[in-house]
């Protein structure tokens, strides 16, 4: 085992935890730990946009952008984080320009923008250009931008070494309202040789990103499995609002691979079997660009209506053909390659077959502003921050708007990286790493690697296939009590099968069939919290529809939901919604 001690150790390296890095490192020795070589990160997957009002094509204001993402997320946005969302959100686009990153031009020479959906003018009025963008390709280039910083700013990065464990000096489910819990760090295994890494640290930021791969249809690369949501949940923190998970309404059909709604912003339409603009009938102002929550819902309607496309009439179709080719090359390259190449389909002349895939996981770890980890309601563990899509802050409430999240990685990974940093220049050391601070993970590793040629008879593809096939089947855009039982049924019985798993590799170097299994029992632990809230929530919201409760119940459950693991299960707690301007209104589009 090595040891090795710093200021900040940052867990993720996306875009917020590179965003993170930038600020950190100038100001405190920062090491990053990434279980991906940094630019494989999901990050790189974003497509679309990054909304800021910069209103460099049309009118626009921070203001009616705060009021969109509200409105957005269906009223469980805390307000008060939207207002910084969003009022940062022009500088954090002018950083980013001034590290170089190669946005689209308006003829003038500004960073062009064009429509999402959701973003308005004037709370509703008519959709606006409000994301900047680098044609389909905004989140490779951003996390290319920030890699190239870090590297010219020599960030130390630990590159594919997986952290399984974080250290708290205090038990935070124990510990009384006010008592001092704070972090001491993290334990890490090193991919290419098994060996197990322990870091101590002042302050560590988690930016491990979301969770997908609980789905089986889904826009999320095989890495994103909420290992770090995974990793909090297990050191006895809460979750927050896990069940609303964002559907991107157009994944490639059958595939879920992620079709960017910058499609659609640039003038596409979803048409049904029969030719019609069906999003006329459900959102009549703004059409395909009404939010991810209310399009996903009306294309599997259409579906079970049947008016459904194809020879199971099982999608519906994304219709680019009256679009110029040259404006289809110029905006939305990388995207309508994806169409040629996996499904074989000529998007100049032929409409693209799509279905909602399983995109964004709106909960997360919960956090203050300033990224600082609550521990309940109000108490903060000292010295541990989370930024990006693990973290739960909570600017996208029930439904985020597109082109929001990396708006987010970058406003909220540079606070954490400000505040940790500062946090660890305040204190004079780390809290002591114990002893047997890799204990709970040695006995992990070395469990699963007992098993090999043992006695464990269940296969990790099996398990993690049955998970995401109940996930696909039982907690979709569509939910109800009975598909939610079954669901809770299943994760039950999986999480059972899953203590008698067999590994087959006797390796220590890149044991990838060991990474595999420690991964799904993350996706397990967090497919029950998913569950659990959603079950518990009797109302529709935002990307949670309950067939049984189909309207919103702002008397019952206007607050966030806080899941805490227990030797018991998951234990659901409440905690307020911030309201500052914005009183919970009907949502029309
Ligand atoms: O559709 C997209 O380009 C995805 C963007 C996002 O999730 O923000």
């Amino acid at each position: 085992m090595t040891h090795h001690e710093y200021d900040v150790v940052i867990v993720g390296a996306g875009g917020a935890g590179m965003r993170a890095a930038l600020e950190s490192s100038q100001r405190a020795r920062t090491a990053v730990l990434t279980k991906l070589y940094p630019t494989r990160s999901h990050t790189g997957a974003a497509q679309g946009g990054m909304a800021a009002a910069l209103a460099n094509v049309e009118d626009d204001s921070a203001e009616w952008h705060v009021f969109d993402t509200i409105k957005g997320g269906d009223y469980l946005v805390d307000q008060d984080a939207a207002e910084i969302l969003c009022n940062e959100a022009i500088d954090a686009v002018l950083d980013l320009e001034k590290m170089g990153l190669p946005f689209n031009r308006t003829p003038e020479g500004k960073v062009d923008q064009r429509r999402f959906g959701g973003h308005t003018r004037n709370h509703g009025e008519a959709a606006v250009r409000r994301a900047c963008y680098s044609a389909d390709r905004t989140g490779h280039m951003i996390l290319q931008t920030l890699y190239q910083q870090c590297i010219k700013q020599e960030v130390e990065f630990f590159n594919e070494y997986y952290v399984l464990d974080l250290i708290l000096d205090g038990d935070p489910q124990a510990a009384a309202p006010g008592e001092e819990v704070a972090v001491a760090g993290v334990v890490a295994l090193e991919l290419s040789t098994g060996e197990i890494h322990t870091f101590n640290a002042k302050a560590v930021i988690f930016a491990t990103g979301g969770a997908g791969k609980v789905f089986k249809t889904t826009s999320n690369a095989h890495t994103l499995t909420g290992d770090g949501m995974g990793i909090a949940l297990n050191a006895g923190l809460p979750l927050e609002d896990m069940e609303f998970f964002q559907f991107h309404p157009t994944g490639l059909a059958g595939l879920g691979i992620l079709l960017s709604e910058a499609a659609r912003g640039e003038g596409g339409i979803l048409r049904n079997s029969e030719g019609e603009r069906f999003m006329e009938r459900y959102a009549p102002t703004i059409k395909d660009l009404a939010p991810r929550d209310m399009v996903a819902r009306a294309m599997a309607n259409e579906v079970r209506e049947g008016r459904g496309a194809g020879p199971h009439q099982d999608y519906v179709l994304l219709d680019l053909t009256h679009l110029e080719p040259a404006h289809i090359d110029e905006k939305l390259p990388d995207i309508t390659e994806f169409a040629r190449t996996y499904l074989g389909v000529e998007p100049y002349t032929e409409p693209v077959p799509v279905y909602p895939t399983a995109h964004y996981a709106m909960g997360g770890i919960p956090t203050t502003v300033q990224g600082e980890v609550l521990r309940n309601n109000t108490d903060v563990v000292k010295g541990l921050y989370a930024a990006g899509e693990c973290a739960c802050v909570s600017v996208h409430g029930a439904n985020r708007l597109g082109t929001n999240s990396l708006l987010d990685i970058n406003v909220f990974g540079r606070r954490a990286g400000i505040a940790a940093a500062e946090y660890a220049s305040g204190v004079d050391a780390a809290p002591a790493f114990p002893e047997d601070g890799d204990a709970r993970i040695r006995a992990l590793v070395d469990g699963l690697l007992a098993t090999v040629g043992g006695t464990g008879t269940e296969r990790v593809s099996e398990i993690r296939k049955a998970l995401q096939e109940t996930m696909d089947r039982n907690v979709q855009v569509f939910r109800d009590a009975d598909s939610l039982a079954e669901a809770t049924r299943v994760v039950a019985e999986l999480k059972e099968r899953f203590t008698d798993v067999a590994i087959h590799d006797r390796g220590k170097r890149f044991n990838t069939d060991l990474l595999e299994a420690i991964e799904l029992g993350f996706l397990l632990e967090i497919a029950e919290v998913v569950v659990a809230g959603a079950l518990a929530r009797e109302e529709s919201r935002g990307g949670h529809y309950r067939e049984d409760f189909p309207t919103r119940d702002d008397e019952r459950f206007l607050h966030h939901t806080m899941a805490y693991a227990t030797g018991e299960g998951v234990r659901l707690d409440t905690k307020p919604v911030v309201i500052t301007k914005y009183q919970p209104m009907e949502r029309k589009y």
